[in-house]
């Protein structure tokens, strides 16, 4: 369905470009150069990125002013989690498990980076990541298919302004409705598709998937973007299956435009079309511009190869006109549908937007619902009346605060751990010491300053993790402990025999190893942002109440990396207890099962885990039957009871398992989450309704299907439920 009035806009403008001005809009340049300057006023130029504040009138000007057809550019950024005011990185927002608070935060970033003359954000970022060795985990929204497609499309609604009440509009593309505002930005869903499942964890790296598994696990996010209104999407650097992803048919234009019907465009990663070449997937610049267009890349980013080749390939006829004029009318529809035909650039310029106390209170909630508690024997809440030694590389860090893709966001806008315990306690009271300089400082230089320090104090709070530089694109990492001395300098501080709590700040889940065991308290923060630090010093004391929950499982060690909860059962599966040696041998094969001689196969945190400060205890599910009917819905309810001191917010979660169908299943899969808060005492009911839906999955010949059989049910406090026993129903036809 498109907008008349729209769609008859782009077939006339289209008509009155040339080949030229149309292959223009397919390249995205870098920067406001010179060379783009002169290249926006031939009508060369679609779109920019990485663009200068200063420069963003200019450039925009040019095209409209200076160009024979005045089309306006589009201007892209990576507003990956914030613009100037900085909420936490995408899996941390993710262990929020709250699309709301998920979608206020892209609110916040669409209204600061609109007002810095901005149109189009390169997220929300959906790869499903199982691997922390993976850098870019950090901006993905950790290892479950629904957990990410409920939080991706809440960032979608975020940029682009809509949400459930927005009102659909006849010919207006669902999720588009509200594009034209002036504090409302493109969403491009990222990066399609496979790229977090790159062997070995080594970013760019080779991806084997087979459609079935695409589709029951890494499209799944990509769909619920697209039907929440993504207005582009992004092509990636994997090479899928033996073929890149940004030159891949199948999925492209096969899935995406044809199956899907997607009417946005889509944009190449940063010379992915290009790197075609590096892959041996394509000869030159000319071969990876056919086989880019014939994939249905609409847009290229950065590289040439549209702009030099795709002429001589329309005038041979091996790209066919036709291509380039649905290319060209896809990126028309998303300019047209985001205003640029219809408003003066500079009203949109407006920097008071950012860092307002309403956004600073955004980012601060955002924080504190992104923290886990992982272990607490009674520390916390700290009170108010003790001496705190602070200790560690991040606790004052404001720039590794932030994380990764914070091209404007500011250290000397961020409340660090520092600054908020200070302000809280008076200076007095707060004895700091680094004892590192950063993260993944050797040595042990600082750590009698840092000794000193504690022993003054009644109570230690130890900030540690990974700096922002060991996180994001391109860096991978093959071990997965605290970098540096850091856990030295944590042995050496629990030997003082004082109460120790630590907060890590990283941007992927890290090996605990023996520190762990040595400390009283462990909050994870990720990289929580320009109000991290307020954040956490609001939930060491009390003020706030953890509530995050994880979205990716935590190894015990790198080796048991893949390591996710939504796994297969084997035919093999480990017994519970199991260790050492097995006891049979190949003539008599007992005890031997899919399992590790020399560390255990659970996680050290299984996903969906938090700890709260208080307990809850929850009923035995009661299904309203034991049968389900095709049409037919079922009720799961359960009743959660506060059996502790202190309010506290529940994250039920709904876990289903096909018992055997006609491909082999995940022992449990994520289906349901609700959020709610219980008084101490007081019990809250929680119902799930199981339709098909639910049970549906892709099979060995990709057909969505729902089978007739049994299937269990979990409603539990994470994905440690799936040890318990199920409850059972029967689908029957
Ligand atoms: C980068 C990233 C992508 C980003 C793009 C533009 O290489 O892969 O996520 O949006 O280039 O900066």
């Amino acid at each position: 369905m498109r907008s008349s009035s729209v769609e008859a806009r782009v077939e006339a403008l289209l008509a009155k470009m040339t080949l030229a001005e149309k292959i223009g809009q397919l390249w995205q340049g870098h920067q406001a150069t010179s060379a783009n300057l002169e290249k926006i006023r031939r009508g060369e130029v679609g779109s920019l990125l990485n663009v200068k504040a200063e420069d963003m009138l200019t450039c925009q000007r040019a095209a409209i002013e200076e160009s024979r057809l005045g089309i306006p550019l589009i201007i892209g950024r990576d507003v990956i989690h914030g613009f100037h005011t900085v909420a936490p990185i995408p899996l941390g927002q993710a262990a929020s498990f709250n699309p709301s608070t998920v979608r206020q935060g892209a609110r916040m970033a669409a209204r600061e980076a609109a007002a810095a003359g901005i149109h189009w954000t390169f997220t929300p970022m959906v790869d499903i990541a199982r691997d922390p060795r993976w850098g870019r985990i950090a901006e993905s929204l950790g290892e479950d298919p629904y957990l990410a497609s409920i939080l991706g499309a809440a960032m979608v609604r975020g940029f682009q302004g809509t949400d459930d009440a927005t009102p659909r509009r006849e010919g207006v593309p669902p999720g588009w409705e509200n594009l034209s505002e002036p504090d409302s930005i493109a969403a491009c869903v990222k990066h399609y598709v496979g790229y977090g499942a790159a062997e070995g964890g080594r970013d760019y790296n080779t991806t084997l998937i087979p459609e079935s598994e695409l589709r029951n696990v890494y499209l799944p996010p990509f769909l619920a973007c697209i039907e929440a209104g993504a207005a582009t999407l992004m092509s990636a650097f994997n090479d899928l299956n033996g073929i890149p992803t940004s030159g891949n048919v199948r999925t492209l234009r096969t899935i995406l435009k044809e199956e899907w019907g997607f009417e946005g465009f889509v944009v190449s990663d940063w010379a992915s079309i290009e790197e075609m070449i590096a892959h041996g997937y394509c000869e030159d610049h000319r071969e990876a511009a056919f086989k880019a267009m014939r994939a249905g890349v609409d847009m290229e980013m950065y590289s040439p190869c549209y702009p030099d080749h795709l002429a001589a390939l329309i005038e041979s006829g091996e790209v066919p006109l036709g291509w380039l004029d649905d290319a060209t009318r896809r990126i028309l529809r998303v300019k047209f549908h985001l205003g640029l035909f219809d408003r003066d650039p500079a009203t949109a310029i407006n920097p008071q937007v950012s860092l307002s106390e309403d956004h600073r209170r955004i980012a601060y909630q955002s924080a504190v619902e992104s923290c886990v508690l992982l272990k607490n024997d009674g520390l916390l809440p700290l009170g108010d009346r003790e001496t705190i030694a602070l200790i560690g590389p991040l606790a004052d860090a404001p720039a590794d605060q932030l994380g990764c893709w914070v091209p404007d966001g500011r250290a000397e806008d961020t409340t660090t751990v520092r600054t908020a315990l200070e302000k809280r306690l008076g200076k007095a009271k707060v004895r700091f010491a680094p004892g590192l300089d950063y993260s993944n400082q050797t040595g042990q230089d600082g750590f009698s300053a840092a000794l000193a320090a504690a022993r003054e104090a009644d109570k230690l709070l130890v900030v540690v993790g990974e700096s922002a530089w060991l996180s994001g694109e391109a860096h991978s990492r093959a071990y997965l402990e605290l970098p540096g001395s850091q856990q030295a300098l944590i042995e050496a501080l629990a030997g003082l025999g004082k109460p120790l709590a630590v907060v890590v700040m990283a941007g992927r889940p890290l090996v605990m190893n023996r520190w762990a065991a040595q400390v009283n308290a462990i909050l994870w923060a990720w990289h929580p942002g320009t109000e991290g630090g307020a954040a956490i010093v609001d939930l060491i004391y009390g003020d706030q109440s953890p509530s995050g929950r994880l979205p990716v499982s935590f190894p015990e060690t790198v080796g048991q990396v893949p390591i996710y909860y939504n796994k297969r059962n084997t035919g093999r599966p480990p017994r519970e207890g199991q260790s050492g040696l097995p006891i049979g041998t190949p003539l008599d094969p007992c005890d031997f099962t899919s399992r590790y001689l020399d560390a255990d196969f659970h996680p050290a945190y299984t996903f969906g885990y938090g700890l709260t400060y208080t307990t809850f205890v929850f009923s035995p599910v009661i299904l309203s039957s034991d049968e389900m009917k095709p049409g037919s819905t079922l009720e799961a309810r359960v009743t959660i009871t506060n059996s502790g001191k202190r309010a506290g917010i529940a994250v039920p979660q709904l876990y289903l398992r096909d018992r055997s169908a006609s491909l082999t299943r995940p022992v449990g899969e994520l289906k349901g989450f609700q959020r709610i808060e219980i008084a101490p005492g007081e019990s809250g009911d929680v119902v799930f309704e199981i339709n098909e839906d639910h049970l549906r999955f892709y099979n060995e010949e990709n057909q969505a299907v729902v089978e007739p059989g049994e299937f269990h049910l979990w409603i539990g406090a994470d994905a440690r439920c799936l040890l318990d026993s199920p409850v059972v129903f029967q689908l029957k036809f």
